[in-house]
């Protein structure tokens, strides 16, 4: 036995020595590789006209082909040639573990199929782009620990489909610990870093130990509850008064409740007839204690329901166009005309509860898919006021602003139909499914909303300018999304409508810090101001949680930067791919601080705002 592997070596040395074997020509790329480093005399074995497999030290080979390189503890630094390692097309195995390698994060993601990068123990500094894994996906192994990298985890590390292990101890990473696949995860350490926020549920099979060190996470993992991100934004959108009650939300359940579908027509009918109110209808009195809706309609009472929904239907319907009682004015026909009795046949889905409203989604026979929001407090104006002040929004005609497209008035209960925008809010995409959708929100698309919706501002501020406040209900929920991410301003100039002061008080409006004393168009700005910066850092501003608490205060945050001149540290590391870019942004960010002024006479006008944002060219 030892003989015939004794031969076998001797057959193997013998033919490498005569043929150059694919890895000799080889090393001539890894001797360039060599020149870029510095205090190579750990590879002082690598020579020209030596066998790279057989001799030189850390070229780890299988059957003479380089597949990996082991420099581990070798004091080396300089720079790491990647068009070299690029060029050996058969490596599989990085490790640079314990060197002295310093400055950003070297383009190893140009090494498509790398299944293993150890990079622990040297002193890379700097932020990693976010979708800079994307391409990676053989990794398996990835050792990023006891350097400086900063800014947020690079959310693409969540999408590695066979990764294994994951070392990121410290680091200054910071921000949330994103969504990773942990199928195949057998070892992850946060440990030591500056991360915030809840931990991921798949990863709370790794000990507390491995999440030490940083002092903004929360979890049971960490012995720290928190408000998790999916019910920082569902407090938003709903503006609960009481936000204990929204406590067991989630994103997933409560901006988007996609899993109850019911027929609207059940809702409507339920609206329209209070007085027959049935005690079944546990779903609508749950939605009057201002909970989020769940639709578990018991089968047997959706038919009974139905059945009294198509004796209203045939009774109302042929009122259907005079604005009676139980009908729907149509204002805008740009999207065909309707009547209650189609939004009655069509197939609904709860999509929230706010504080102005209930919305719901339907999708009417002929394929349009509408939202109908139920609007709460909205009596301060008589049907004919009423009537007036939505025939107006109809007329509506601005490229960032959503025109309405149908009303419904009863003296109890007033709805209003628009056109359902399927990209969903500014809100949603931004924090939204961890953080992983933002990455679509690329640095030119964000300027074009930050214009967008400093333009439709505008707009309403023209358009509505004997209003106090033009808008008054500016926030990221309230920013939906076009097919080109183009932004349209929906819950404008409800303020005249609305009948109640604390109704009044859940406006973002109210958020501007001289609200207290009086309002005025300046606390659009205030919001205005907020959009930018929320979406410049990518962070869920404080500002909209009545309480306050959760979430970035972006504006102490970025008056802080400013003073400090470090604007650059706080823009979201997702948009930073780009150089050139970097200065358009702190431009933006000083507006957005403008904006956010506390003061209102030292805040920006409006038009001075949308002009400043106009002159920053992307
Ligand atoms: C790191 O590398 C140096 C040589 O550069 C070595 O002396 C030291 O022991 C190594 N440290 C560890 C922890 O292996
Ligand atoms: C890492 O970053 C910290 C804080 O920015 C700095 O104090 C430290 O010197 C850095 N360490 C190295 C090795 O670059
Ligand atoms: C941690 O992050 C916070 C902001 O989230 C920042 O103010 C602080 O300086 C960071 N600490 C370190 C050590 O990087």
């Amino acid at each position: 036995m030892a003989a015939v592997r004794a031969l076998l070596a001797f057959l193997l040395l013998f033919s490498s020595s005569t043929v150059p074997s694919l890895s000799d020509k080889e090393g001539e790329t890894l001797l360039k590789f060599k020149e870029s480093l510095k205090n190579a005399d750990a590879l002082s074995s690598w020579q020209q006209g030596s066998q790279v497999c057989k001799t030189w030290a850390g070229v780890v080979c299988i059957n003479g082909i380089i597949t990996g390189l082991r420099l581990s503890d070798m004091g080396l630094s300089g720079e790491i040639n990647i068009d070299a390692l690029e060029s050996i097309r058969s490596i599989r195995t990085l490790s640079f573990v314990n060197n002295s390698f310093s400055g950003p994060m070297p383009e190893f993601n140009r090494l498509g199929p790398i299944k293993s990068l150890l990079l622990s123990k040297n002193q890379f500094s700097g932020e990693i782009p976010a979708d800079f894994f994307s391409r990676m996906l053989s990794l398996k192994k990835i050792w990023l620990s006891e350097n400086n990298f900063t800014g947020n985890i690079p959310a693409s590390l969540g999408q590695l489909p066979y990764l294994m292990e994951l070392h990121i101890e410290g680091n200054q990473f910071s921000g949330l610990i994103p969504k990773i696949k942990e199928d195949k995860l057998v070892s992850a350490d946060f440990s030591n870093n500056n991360l915030t926020g809840p931990i991921p549920d798949g990863l709370s099979k790794f000990g507390a130990k491995y999440f030490a060190g940083n002092d903004g996470l929360c979890g049971k993992e960490v012995g720290k509850e928190c408000a998790d991100k999916g019910e920082l934004i569902a407090s938003a959108v709903l503006d609960e008064t009481k936000p204990s009650k929204v406590e067991r939300s989630s994103l997933g359940n409560v901006v988007w409740i996609l899993g109850g579908i019911l027929t609207l027509g059940i809702v409507i009918i339920v609206l329209l007839s209070t007085r027959q109110r049935h005690d079944d209808f546990r779903v609508l009195e749950k939605e009057k204690a201002g909970e989020p809706v769940d639709a578990n309609l018991p089968v047997t009472k959706r038919d009974a329901s139905s059945k009294k929904g198509s004796s209203v239907t045939s009774k109302k319907g042929s009122q259907h166009g005079k604005g009676s009682a139980g009908d729907l004015v149509v204002v805008n026909e740009e999207k065909g005309s309707f009547g209650m009795a189609d939004l009655m046949k069509a197939a609904a889905e709860v999509l929230g509860n706010g504080s102005l409203g209930s919305a719901y989604k339907a999708v009417m026979a002929n394929g349009l898919s509408v939202v109908v929001k139920r609007m709460k407090e909205m009596n301060a104006l008589a049907k004919d006021g009423f009537d007036a002040e939505m025939r107006r929004f109809g007329r509506i005609r601005h490229p960032n602003i959503l025109t309405p497209l149908a009303y419904h008035y009863r003296r109890e209960e007033k709805l209003m139909v628009s056109e359902y925008i399927p990209k969903g809010s500014l809100l949603y995409v931004l924090h939204g499914d961890q953080g992983i959708r933002h990455a679509e929100l690329s640095w030119p698309t964000r300027f074009k909303i930050i214009l967008g919706v400093a333009r439709g501002l505008g707009f309403l501020h023209s358009e509505f300018s004997s209003l106090d406040l033009p808008h008054g209900n500016l926030k990221s929920s309230n920013v939906l999304l076009g097919e080109e991410y183009e932004p349209l301003l929906s819950d404008y100039a409800l303020q005249p409508l609305m009948s109640s002061p604390e109704a009044m008080q859940a406006m973002s409006a109210y958020r501007a810090p001289e609200s207290s004393e009086g309002i005025s168009p300046k606390c659009d700005v205030y919001c205005l101001g907020i959009v930018i910066l929320e979406i410049l850092t990518g962070k869920f501003p404080s500002q909209y949680l009545r309480s306050g608490k959760g979430g970035t205060d972006v504006v102490e945050w970025v008056q802080s930067a400013i003073s400090e001149e470090k604007e650059e540290e706080i823009i979201d590391p997702a948009i930073m791919t780009s150089k050139e870019s970097v200065s358009q942004m702190v431009r933006l960010i000083h507006i957005g601080a403008s904006c956010t002024q506390s003061d209102p006479e030292a805040r920006v006008d409006l038009k001075e705002a949308i002009r400043s944002i106009e002159e920053v060219h992307v």
